[in-house]
């Protein structure tokens, strides 16, 4: 029917409903370009807050020590594994009338080992020149084109006189190669540098031995000339890099569970992991069989990584150091395995001398080891964690034998204790109850919640104890799936609700001392943990989204919380800052929708008086995430905004965390 001939009232009904839609949309619209007002009471700043308050948790799991930041190519360089062979191959050339390669034979032996504390070594016998094995590395090697690799091992033969080393890449195609020459009857160490060819991501390494006879190696070593800061011993550049480009407050190492260990025997020894690279006691990694779905029976420490080298990296970083002890508990998770009381003491000298270690003069025998490892200025510890995620009134009586020796002699040292696995209920809740009476210093929480999770509880805070114990946030991550989920994502939607939830945890840094993400590194071909914040393969590495998120707190910290209103309302989450050293007021603000917002900064009590620097994180897909094709899809840009007056219009993207870092001078 033709709308000419609708009689008119009819047709302006008709025309009333046709245009609803629209009229609605408008007024929708009209609400969503409404500026809402964040107003900053910038003439009230409260409370000093720690401008180290974001840092980093640092734990070898997901391969993120051996086989991630620290650069040994060689898996069981010194056949400690449980299965001794473990990585090492023979090359077997087979044809019809059998195997048809030189032939030798591999064997395990210990008898006047290089050292006790990694008694195997291997035992080679050449029957036919040309005989030879190899090392498959961590997942394979990652080599890089006209890069240099040493390679090194303690040799003693009765036999050959030179070992050849070839590194040939996934097709079996050489791509370097060196000679270890004159090797003689006793125990000694021998390099070479090999610079690589071409680049392959799974290369591997190969020893030939051109003589018959006899020969025993030990700690075989293939590790890039060109470390961060090309310290020997050292780590990884790319890894360390996007540690130093986070701009972290510490470095919590060396965990986590890892710290505790599945039994007292294969705790974390801080003694075993420092001096000379042999003697290091290889154990196994707590992290090996733990999962199921993803075993890693190939997975050990060598403490390659080991305190020394961790406080380096916090120096070389910028971050304060806070290794953490194990209080004579192993995983409650696993066996529970506890230290009699009366067997305390020498978890708490382990204590008191890594104290020495660290901060001693030159003349106190730790202090003389550490000048004699290379560093005689302290490394500045400040504070010292008793145990990683314990729980239970027997965690409450070692910690106080522990903190009774420990505030004793050093009053000046804080002690990190913790509240358990999870973020409320039983043990959280009397946990606390005891750190509160007990006047501790630092309460470590752990939350591994879902992103609504994080969305809701940006208050959390916002009523703790003032005069209290202080809180670390000592290890979160939003799970997009469910805790430990292998399909957990380090997607946009858990990194935003984990910036939504930091702004609280800035707004309150009065109690909140300290915060990091966790865990931080993960392999791509030997990962036990999801979500994580950095992934790596042989060659290459990114941060995720979650990286990006934490990357601009820490770079984005002040000295002093200012007021900021509206705090956490429909999608908008805010805290503001001074940086006093700087002499900038800084606002975070967060849009959790998927709209534009319109926003007007009021700042109360202060003018701009330059140019504001802007740095946006933002996706309007929530399910965006990076990759190693697409290394920084979600990561912060950075512009510029000048501003006439205290009354800044600003718009804030969809689903985006907005820095404003606006000059007060
Ligand atoms: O970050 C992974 C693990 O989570 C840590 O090792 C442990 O402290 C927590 O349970």
């Amino acid at each position: 029917m033709p709308t000419s001939n609708v009689p008119t009232p009819l047709r302006s009904a008709a025309l009333a409903l046709a245009l609803l839609p629209f009229a609605l949309a408008a007024t929708l619209c009209a609400q969503d370009v409404q500026p809402v007002q964040i107003t900053v009471d910038a003439a009230h700043p409260g409370a000093s807050i720690n401008p180290s308050m974001f840092g980093i948790f640092f734990e070898d799991i997901n391969f993120g020590a051996d086989g991630g930041l620290y650069p040994e190519l060689v898996k069981n360089r010194s056949f400690e594994f449980q299965e001794p062979l473990t990585g090492w191959h023979e090359v077997l050339g087979f044809s019809p009338k059998g195997i048809d390669s030189p032939k030798g034979e591999l064997a395990i032996r210990t008898e006047d080992p290089l050292n006790p504390s990694n008694p195997h070594y291997l035992h080679v016998r050449v029957y036919d020149p040309g005989y030879s094995f190899y090392n498959t590395g961590f997942r394979g090697m990652g080599i890089e084109s006209g890069a240099e690799y040493r390679f090194s091992a303690y040799v003693r033969t009765t036999g050959p006189k030179s070992i050849r080393a070839t590194i040939t890449d996934d097709t079996g195609h050489e791509i370097g190669s060196g000679t270890l020459q004159s090797l003689s009857s006793q125990w000694a160490r021998y390099e070479t540098v090999i610079r690589a060819t071409a680049t392959s991501q799974h290369a591997r390494l190969n020893l030939i031995l051109d003589e018959p006879g006899q020969l025993d190696l030990d700690m075989v070593s293939l590790f890039p000339v060109d470390t961060f800061k090309h310290r020997p011993n050292g780590l990884r550049k790319d890894l360390v890099q996007l540690l130093a480009d986070m701009h972290p407050g510490f470095l919590r190492f060396p965990g986590g569970c890892i710290v505790e260990g599945r039994q007292l025997a294969t705790r974390y020894r801080w003694k075993n992991s420092i001096g000379d690279i042999a003697q290091r006691k290889t154990i196994i990694n707590r992290w090996n069989d733990e999962f199921d779905y993803r075993p890693a029976p190939d997975y050990f420490q060598s403490f390659g990584l080991g305190f020394y080298e961790y406080f380096q990296l916090a120096e070389d970083i910028g971050a304060q150091p806070l290794p953490i002890l194990n209080c004579g508990m192993a995983c409650q998770f696993n066996t529970d395995e506890t230290a009699a009381l009366d067997q305390l003491g020498e978890y708490i000298k382990d204590a008191l001398d890594l104290i020495e270690f660290a901060n001693g003069p030159v003349t106190s025998p730790w202090g003389k080891i550490r000048a004699q490892l290379g560093h005689p200025e302290p490394f500045h510890l400040t504070m010292i964690g008793v145990g990683n995620e314990q729980w239970g009134p027997r965690y409450v009586e070692r910690y106080k034998l522990f903190a009774a020796r420990l505030k004793a002699e050093h009053p000046e040292i804080r002690l990190v204790v913790a509240a358990g696995p999870a973020p409320s209920g039983e043990p959280f809740n009397s946990l606390w109850a005891t750190w509160r009476t007990l006047h501790a210093d630092i309460v470590d929480e752990h939350y591994y919640m879902s992103p609504d999770w994080f969305l809701t509880n940006t208050a959390r805070y916002d009523h703790y104890d003032r005069s209290g114990p202080k809180v670390f946030a000592g290890e979160y991550a939003a799970q997009t799936v469910g805790t430990t989920s292998a399909d957990n994502r380090n997607n946009w939607k858990g990194a935003i609700a984990e910036a939504a939830f930091m702004t609280g945890l800035e707004r309150n840094g009065d109690v909140v001392q300290m915060a990091s993400y966790a865990p931080l590194l993960a392999n791509v071909e030997a990962w036990q943990w999801k979500p994580d914040a950095i992934w790596f393969d042989n060659l290459h590495s990114y941060g995720t989204p979650n990286y990006y998120v934490q990357r601009v707190f820490a770079s984005n910290a002040g000295t002093r919380i200012v007021p900021v209103t509206p705090q956490a309302e429909s999608g908008l989450y805010t805290s503001a800052t001074l940086d006093e050293r700087t002499h900038e007021l800084i606002v975070k603000a967060i849009n959790n929708t998927a709209s534009t917002r319109a926003a007007t900064l009021q700042l109360n009590g202060l003018s701009p008086s330059g140019t504001i620097r802007v740095t946006t994180l933002a996706s309007a897909d929530l399910n965006a995430e990076n990759s190693f094709d697409h290394p920084t899809a979600v990561s912060p840009q950075p512009s510029t905004l000048d501003a006439k007056s205290n009354t800044i219009p600003v718009q804030l993207a969809p689903y985006s965390v907005t820095v404003f870092r606006i000059p007060t001078q």
